[in-house]
C-alpha cells in the first residue's frame, strides 16, 4: 500500500480543574505584576492537584481526541506518551493509557523523554510509521502530558503549568498534513534544565536555557533548508501561522524575533526596518495564537501544541490550504523544525478542538491554597502516603490518581466523566 499522506486528524486538551492569577503570584512574591502578565506574557497557571498527574491528564485528552473525531479505539496501531513527568522510573505512563482508553492488544505503546520536545519526537515517528507503510490503515495516538514544577518562590515558579494534548495521526488527516521532507534536527549536550532521579522540581539555569533555545532553533531551521533544498519550501512569506515551543508566552516572541532575522537577516540591513518587519511579522503569524497558552501556563512537551489548538479553534475556512511552521525544543538539548499544510475542511472541526468549555469550569486558588496544595503533591505518590481525596479539591467527576499501595499506582474513575 503506497502511503502518501500523513498528518493530524484529532487534537483534544485537557487540563487542572484548578488555576491561580499570576498578578496575585506576583503579588505574593513581592514582585511588579508586569513582570508576569508582560515580560513573561502570562495571565494564569493550571496548578495539579495531588489527584490528577500525567496519566489522568493524557487518558481525558487521549478520550476526548477520540469521542469527538468519532474514532474507534481499535484503530489505533500506536500510543505514545510524551512526557518528562513520568510516574515510574521503568514502567511507562503509556501502559496505563493504554488500559483507561481500552485500546487493543497489538497497539504498539511506548513513552518518550526529552524534555519538552518528547511529544514531537512521539509525532515525527508516528510520520515515519505511516509513511514506511508499517501502519497498515491503522492510526497512531501521540499524547503530550506534563506538569512543570519548578517549585514555590524560584525564578521559574511563575513558568509552572500543567496539561496534556492529544492527537490522533493518521494517513487521511483532517486538520494538518505534515510536510515530512522539510523536517529539520538538532541535538547537543547543554545543562540548560535538568532533573536528576531523586528530585521531583526541575533545576534550571532560566537564561542559558533561553540562549539554548535560541541557538537549536537556528540549528534546526539551517537542517530544514537542507533537507528541503532551499528555504523556499518554508519562507515567513509564504507562512499562515508559526509555532514555537512556548514555555511561557514572551518566548514565542523571541523565538519568532530569532526566526525573522536568521531568514531576513542579510536582506534588511536597517536595524530599524528589520524590527517594524518582525514586529508586524509576530503580530499577524504568531500572537493571535497564544491565547491558551497564556492562561494554562507551561505544560512543557504540549505547549507547542497547545499554540496549535488555539490556532484550529479559531480557523476560518480562508486559512485552509495554508502552511504553518512548527518548532519544537526540548532542553537538554534537542529540536526540530518542520511545517504542515492545513486540510480543507479542518475549519470544521473547531468546536471539537476547543477546549474552552473545559477552562471556563476551572476554579481560582488564591495563593495560600496553591501552596497548601504544592506542598501536598510533594509527598502524595509515596508509598502508603494518605489517600489524597478528589473531593477535598472539589474536583467533581472524572479520572483520579488515589494513591500508591503496596508500590502500586491507583486510579479511579473513567475519563469519559470529566468535565
Ligand atoms: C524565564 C526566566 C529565565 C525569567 O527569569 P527572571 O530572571 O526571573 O526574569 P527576567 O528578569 O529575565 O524578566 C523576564 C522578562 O520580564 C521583563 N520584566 C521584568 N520586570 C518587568 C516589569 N516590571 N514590567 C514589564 N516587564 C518586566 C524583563 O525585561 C524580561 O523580558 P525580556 O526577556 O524580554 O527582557 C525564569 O522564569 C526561568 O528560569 N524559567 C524556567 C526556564 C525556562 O522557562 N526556560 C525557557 C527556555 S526552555
Amino acid at each position: 500500500m503506497t502511503v502518501t499522506a500523513a498528518g493530524i486528524d484529532a487534537l483534544a486538551f485537557y487540563g487542572p480543574r484548578c488555576y491561580v492569577d499570576m498578578a496575585e503570584l506576583a503579588e505574593a512574591r513581592g514582585v511588579d505584576p508586569d513582570k508576569y502578565l508582560l515580560g513573561l506574557g502570562q495571565r494564569q497557571m493550571a496548578v495539579a492537584t495531588p489527584c490528577e498527574d500525567t496519566v489522568t491528564m493524557a487518558s481525558v485528552a487521549g478520550w476526548r481526541a477520540l469521542e469527538q473525531f468519532d474514532i474507534d479505539p481499535a484503530e489505533i496501531g500506536t500510543l505514545i506518551v510524551g512526557t518528562e513527568t513520568g510516574i515510574d522510573h521503568s514502567k511507562p505512563a503509556a501502559v496505563y493509557v493504554h488500559e483507561m482508553l481500552g485500546l487493543g492488544e497489538n497497539c504498539r505503546t511506548f513513552e518518550t523523554k526529552h524534555a519538552c520536545y518528547g511529544a514531537m519526537a512521539g509525532l515525527t515517528s508516528t510520520m515515519d510509521w505511516i509513511h514506511a507503510g508499517r501502519a497498515r490503515g491503522r492510526k497512531a495516538l501521540v499524547i503530550a502530558s506534563d506538569i512543570a514544577r519548578y517549585g514555590i518562590d524560584t525564578a521559574g515558579e511563575p513558568t509552572q503549568g500543567a496539561g496534556a494534548v492529544a492527537m490522533v495521526v493518521g494517513d487521511s488527516p483532517r486538520l494538518l498534513e505534515l510536510d515530512p521532507t522539510t523536517f529539520g534536527d538538532y541535538t547537543r549536550q547543554v545543562m540548560d534544565f535538568w532533573r536528576p532521579l531523586y528530585s521531583k522540581y526541575a533545576f534550571a539555569d532560566g537564561h542559558y536555557s533561553i540562549d539554548c533555545y535560541l541557538d537549536a532553533f537556528t540549528g534546526a531551521w539551517r537542517d530544514a533548508c537542507e533537507q528541503a533544498g532551499g528555504r523556499d519550501a518554508f519562507s515567513l512569506d509564504n507562512l499562515d501561522a508559526c509555532f514555537y515551543h512556548v514555555p511561557f508566552v514572551k518566548m514565542a516572541r523571541k523565538a519568532h524575533h530569532r526566526h525573522c532575522e536568521t531568514e531576513w537577516g542579510q536582506s534588511i540591513a536597517r536595524e530599524d526596518q528589520l524590527a517594524t518587519r518582525v514586529r508586524e511579522s509576530y503580530d499577524t503569524q504568531v500572537a493571535p495564537w497564544l491565547e491558551l497558552n497564556s492562561v494554562v501556563g507551561n505544560i512543557y512537551t504540549g505547549s507547542l501544541f497547545l499554540a496549535i489548538a488555539d490556532y484550529l479553534r479559531k480557523l476560518d475556512n480562508a486559512r485552509e490550504g495554508g502552511r504553518i511552521s512548527l518548532f519544537s525544543y526540548g532542553s537538554g538539548c534537542g529540536a526540530a523544525f518542520g511545517t504542515a499544510t492545513v486540510v480543507e475542511g479542518a475549519g470544521n472541526w473547531r468546536q471539537q478542538v476547543d477546549p474552552q468549555p473545559h477552562l471556563d469550569q476551572r476554579h481560582k486558588l488564591d495563593i495560600p491554597a496553591y501552596e497548601q496544595l504544592i506542598r501536598a503533591a510533594d509527598s502524595a505518590d509515596h508509598n502508603d502516603a494518605p489517600y489524597p481525596e478528589p473531593s477535598q479539591w472539589d474536583l467533581g467527576e472524572g479520572l483520579y490518581y488515589v494513591g500508591t499501595r503496596d508500590h502500586i499506582r491507583h486510579y479511579s474513575g473513567n475519563p469519559a466523566n470529566a468535565t
